[in-house]
């Protein structure tokens, strides 16, 4: 077993799966701005910090990704975040790209940067604590999009990202996100990611990528956000089975979904469903921003000096999340 392999299966084994906590500080000023928190660096790490420092990291989060002001804190405790992350038994990622911008050549659709000195900036992270990143691009779907020249551009940059960061001894996280967004059926969803996420396992593959050390952060197949003929979580739950076993080679050793503007419940139920069907030589779990976040954040934004309930309300989340990442997730447990 590689030592890629290894730290991927540290990161997705036993149902744990992954914080994504790498908002920028755009976004992260968006949210704190939405609940009327001012968004200092202060606030932004006390919020995080909490999680961190929750009793849910141990049982159920294997990998944290940080925002690169993050990764360069330091916790109340004196521990640096990544040492505050590990004493938990998770593994600190870093996201690495920077941002999704115009295509030049298709301006309605958006390209992932971040490649200019990567190898630089990632030696440094590994000397930080990271032993995981992550890359995210983006694809709408449209009657002309995404666009062969959005695929070919987004997952050229992805394979090269993926093999700068195996070279430097961390595991790559693999995002191409095909977008809620829009009034898209459930099937052309399943086409468009189909095409994607096949796209870019050629490309990884012509890069030379040891697919045993990625982990891809897929979206799962649902009909778009203003879309009138959603599915349901069973429809959602076999169409990405069936997405993934067509497109993906069997050497990966996991999935960690994104959750994607679904709600809380909303994703915990349909990865619930998609390891009840599991027919996959995959582990297939978690890899949640918003769908983890979400009720913490709301909870704290009403006293940010409640470290304690804060954390309550993130353990819970996260226990769902790790019960459903095992098939073993229900609405009445959801409850109780
Ligand atoms: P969401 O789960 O909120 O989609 O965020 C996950 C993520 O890391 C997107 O890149």
């Amino acid at each position: 077993m590689s030592e890629l392999n290894k730290i991927a299966l540290k990161i997705l084994s036993n149902g744990k799966g992954i914080l994504a906590a790498d908002e920028s500080t755009g976004t992260m000023t968006k949210r704190l701005e939405d609940i009327n928190v001012p968004s200092t660096s202060e606030n932004r790490l006390l919020f995080r910090e909490s999680l961190f420092s929750s009793g849910g990291m141990k049982n159920s989060i294997g990998g944290v990704i940080l925002y690169d002001e993050t990764i360069k804190q330091t916790s109340n405790s004196n521990k640096t975040i990544p040492e505050l992350i590990s004493s938990s038994g998770a593994v600190p990622g870093i996201k690495v790209d920077t941002g999704a911008k115009v295509l030049a050549g298709s301006p309605e659709e958006k390209i992932t940067e971040g490649l200019d000195g990567l190898r630089e900036r990632l030696k440094e992270y590994f000397k930080l604590g990271a032993r995981f990143t992550k890359w995210r691009c983006v694809f709408n779907i449209s009657n002309k999009y995404p666009s062969k020249l959005s695929i070919d551009s987004n997952v050229h940059s992805l394979a090269r990202y993926a093999m700068l960061v195996q070279e430097c001894g961390m595991v790559p996280i693999v995002e191409p996100e095909v977008l809620m967004d829009g009034n898209h059926s459930a099937q052309d969803c399943f086409n468009k990611t189909s095409e994607v996420v096949k796209k870019c396992f050629e490309e990884l593959m012509f890069h030379n990528i040891d697919l045993t050390g990625i982990i891809l952060k897929p979206n799962m197949i649902l009909a778009g956000a203003s879309s009138d003929k959603k599915i349901s979580s069973e429809e959602t739950a076999k169409l990405t089975l069936k997405c993934l076993k067509e497109s993906v080679p069997t050497d990966i050793p996991g999935v960690a979904f994104l959750s994607g503007g679904q709600t809380e419940i909303k994703a915990t139920e349909n990865l619930n469903l998609i390891n009840k069907h599991n027919d996959t030589n995959f582990i297939m779990t978690y890899s949640y921003g918003r769908a983890l976040q979400q009720s913490a954040l709301k909870f704290w934004s009403k006293d940010i000096k409640n470290t304690q309930g804060t954390q309550k309300v993130f353990n819970h989340r996260a226990n769902m999340c790790t019960l459903a990442a095992q098939g073993k997730w229900s609405a009445e447990i959801e409850k109780n």
